[in-house]
This record gives structure tokens, C-alpha cells and sequence, in this order.
């Protein structure tokens, strides 16, 4: 594994890891950080709510997957750890499961650790690596020697692909997706602009201030990524909205929170 005493952690610069970890009351951000998602906060009143709202469709996704007989998963743009993390949910439903970790950013290899607790049974593994490369992904070493490709594989990228622009994202998933084996599954959450197009563009323009990229794309963009899998039901909904045991949710949230969810299979 990569040495994180080898890496520059760049405190100056805000990241998104480290906006994403203040927003979900953690404490591994720095100065620079906190004044980014202050502005962002200034921008989108409910940014905690969308965080939140992130990390628990994460939750229940892999819980789903989980009880559904999956057992091999690949979660890309983990972010620093946050309990539970998807080994310790879905290891506590089947302690055999595999899973592998990557991100990109020294932050989150300086945590991972807690990323490689998992039970004695099953295996997690850690991969410093870009999403952009994700050959280098699909063959490294660490992938390799934890995952076998020729049974199913949840591949998770959870609000990632929106730090991803332009349409080089959509070769970049197909290419992940390509070598996994039928009955795969891919798991997204993806910011959109649709419910409330004037606070996206604010906050767009408020991530873009802090030197991060961010492209919020439409239902039509968003469902291109799936066009040759299944959906899971309910299909592509918001955030709060996917397999939420019933739970009702205040109505305000339809327009508060402005990410979409998605499960699908690969046939
Ligand atoms: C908003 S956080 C989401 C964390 C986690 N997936 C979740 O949903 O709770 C986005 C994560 O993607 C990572 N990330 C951003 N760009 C990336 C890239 N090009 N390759 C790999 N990871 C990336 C960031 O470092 C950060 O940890």
C-alpha cells in the first residue's frame, strides 16, 4: 500500500473529503476546509442535510446488496472514515465479504486503518488511486489478490462522479464496470441541479471558488450511466427517497435535498 509519509497533504487547499467530513460533523478538516464549506454552507442552507442524506442511502445501498447475496464489493471516492463504514455493514450481515477501498486523496489514506479493521472471515483492502485511471484500479495488486472478477462485485461511487466533468466520466464507469461479472452491481449517488437550479449553480460556483470542479447533471445525463443494467427498484429517485424503510420524510426534502440514488444490476 502507498505510504502516506510520502505524500503531501496539502492543509492550505480545501478538498473535498475534508468539506464533506466537516459537513457530516466529523473532525479530520483543516482550517482551509472549514472556511470552504462555510461559504458552501452559505450557498446551500442545506448542505449537512444532503451529506447526511448521502451517507445513509450508502447505508441502506450496501445493506440491500449485502442481504441479496452479494459479498465482493468495490467502493471508489470512500471519503475518510465515518461509522458505519460499508465493510462493518455489510460484514455484519456476512462477515465473508470482501471489500476494497480506493480514493484519492492522502486524507484518506492517512485514515485507512479503520478502513482495514474488517472481520477475520472476510478481507478489505485499500488503494490510494484516481478514478480517472481506473485501469490502474482494476489491476492492481491489492484488487487483484481481494476480489474475484469472475463472481459478482457491487462497485460503489458515491458522490464522486459529480467531481468528475465532462462526458470522459461516462467511458470512465463503463471501463470499471466492463470486466465484472453478471449479476454486478453498480451504486451511485450523483448531485443534480433539478429540483432547485438557482442553489446548485450557487453552489457550484462556491465548490469551483475553492479550486474543486463540480458538475451537477440532470436525470437524462444521470441515466445515461445505466443504460446497458437493470434498475433496482424503486429506480433513479432521490436520495431520501431509495428503499427508505418507509420512513417518511418531510416533503420540503423533495426540493432540499438535490441528490439522485441509484441500484442497478448487470444483466
Ligand atoms: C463527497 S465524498 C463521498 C464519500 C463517500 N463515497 C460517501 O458517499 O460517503 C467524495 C470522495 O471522493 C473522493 N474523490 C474525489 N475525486 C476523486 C477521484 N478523481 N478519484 C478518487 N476519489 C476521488 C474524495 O477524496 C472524497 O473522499
Amino acid at each position: 500500500m502507498t505510504d502516506v509519509n510520502d505524500m503531501d497533504l496539502h492543509q492550505d487547499t480545501p478538498h473535498s473529503a475534508r468539506i464533506y467530513d466537516y459537513l457530516l460533523g466529523g473532525k479530520d478538516f483543516y482550517e482551509a476546509d472549514r472556511l470552504a464549506a462555510e461559504q458552501i454552507e452559505i450557498a446551500i442552507p442545506d448542505a449537512r442535510l444532503g451529506a447526511r442524506s448521502n451517507r445513509e442511502f450508502m447505508n441502506r445501498a450496501v445493506r440491500y446488496l449485502a442481504e441479496n447475496g452479494i459479498r465482493q464489493f468495490l467502493d471508489i471516492g470512500t471519503g475518510i472514515p465515518t461509522e458505519p463504514n460499508l465493510h462493518q455493514i455489510v460484514q455484519e450481515i456476512a462477515p465473508e465479504s470482501r471489500v476494497v477501498y480506493a480514493d484519492n486523496d492522502p486524507i484518506v489514506l492517512a485514515h485507512a486503518r479503520a478502513l482495514l479493521s474488517g472481520t477475520p472471515e472476510g478481507k478489505t483492502q485499500y488503494i490510494h488511486a484516481d478514478i480517472t485511471a481506473p485501469r490502474t484500479i482494476l489491476e492492481s495488486q491489492e484488487l487483484r489478490e481481494t476480489l474475484d472478477l469472475s463472481k459478482p462485485v457491487s462497485l460503489s461511487i458515491i458522490a464522486l462522479a459529480h467531481f468528475i466533468t465532462g462526458e470522459r466520466v461516462y467511458d470512465i464507469v463503463r471501463t470499471l464496470l466492463e470486466p465484472l461479472a453478471p449479476g454486478s452491481h453498480l451504486v451511485m449517488s450523483h448531485l443534480t441541479a433539478d429540483f432547485d437550479p438557482e442553489t446548485i449553480a450557487k453552489t457550484m460556483a462556491s465548490y469551483e471558488a475553492s479550486g474543486i470542479p463540480l458538475e451537477a447533471r440532470d436525470k437524462e445525463q444521470v441515466t445515461r450511466f445505466f443504460d446497458d443494467l437493470e434498475l433496482v427498484e424503486p429506480g433513479i429517485v432521490q436520495l431520501h427517497q431509495w428503499r427508505n424503510n418507509g420512513i417518511e420524510t418531510p416533503k420540503s426534502y423533495d426540493t432540499r435535498v438535490p441528490g439522485y440514488a441509484i441500484v442497478a444490476r448487470k444483466p
